[in-house]
């Protein structure tokens, strides 16, 4: 049976001081949840937000990192930086990433490959575009993007990857996926890997869903087969929201 595990992305959003608040709120609201519960914040907020968890059961997740250790690259954080400061997960290549930064599957591979070896819980994003889904070529699109994201991956090391199906239509914009294409879309993902490492493998991994998750929707994706929680963007920078959200499956 595999983990629910409900993820915020803040995005660029949330100063240090609201951030605590934040928590201080949000902490008693999920305190008895099985499922697992990730904040993935901005980078200056990473320090407050491990300090304010410790001793709750929610963790800790970077938004991006790079797949060098150390060197001239002005601006980046690596993947060493952030595990020896206590952080659980990070999220990678996330569409806004690929879309304004020029991220590709290729870097979104590297960054895999050096997240899972630093120890790092990855969170790595695909999703087809409104006009890919309109051409009928999204399935196409996320084959490949799972295909040149795990590529050189040994089965452990897919295993430890957990993937977030996001159609980028559905970010940000109020649509979300009905909870059965989402279902179908995720279990086309675990086919994929099916193919490439075999069923075990395939059963293992952790697939969510991200795209205007709310707390009124997050019960019919999160029942279905095959989704396995969600990477929450807007919804998850309100306590309440997020935190029923969370308890999806407590009403
Ligand atoms: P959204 O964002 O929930 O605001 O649609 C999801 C995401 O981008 O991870």
């Amino acid at each position: 049976m595999r983990k629910k595990i409900i993820a915020g992305n803040w995005k660029m959003n949330m100063l240090p001081n609201e951030a605590i608040s934040f928590i201080n709120e949000f902490t008693p609201l999920v305190n008895n949840t099985q499922n697992e519960v990730v904040l993935c914040v901005p980078y200056t907020d990473l320090f407050y937000t491990l300090l304010n968890v410790q001793g709750t059961n929610i963790k800790v997740g970077a938004q991006n990192m790079h797949w060098e250790s150390t060197g001239a690259y002005t601006g980046e954080i690596s993947g060493e930086m952030l595990k020896c400061i206590n952080v659980d997960y990070v999220i990678i290549g996330h569409s806004e990433r690929r879309q304004y930064f020029a991220e590709t599957d290729e870097t979104v591979n590297k960054k895999l490959k050096k997240a899972l070896s630093v120890g790092l819980k990855p969170i790595v994003c695909v999703g087809e575009t409104l006009q890919e889904k309109e051409d009928g070529k999204a399935i196409d699109i996320i084959t490949a993007q799972i295909k040149k994201a795990l590529d050189g991956l040994n089965e452990e090391e897919v295993k430890n990857t957990i993937i977030a199906y996001e159609p980028i239509w559905a970010i940000g914009t109020g649509k979300t996926a009905t909870a059965e294409d989402a279902n179908e879309s995720i279990i086309t993902i675990r086919k994929e890997i099916e193919k490439n490492y075999g069923k075990n493998v395939a059963e293992c991994v952790i697939i969510l869903y991200g795209g205007s998750v709310k707390s009124t929707n997050a019960k019919e994706l999160f029942t279905t087969s095959d989704i396995d929680g969600g990477l929450v963007g807007g919804a998850s920078l309100k306590p309440e929201e997020f935190a029923k959200i969370v308890n999806f499956d407590k009403e």
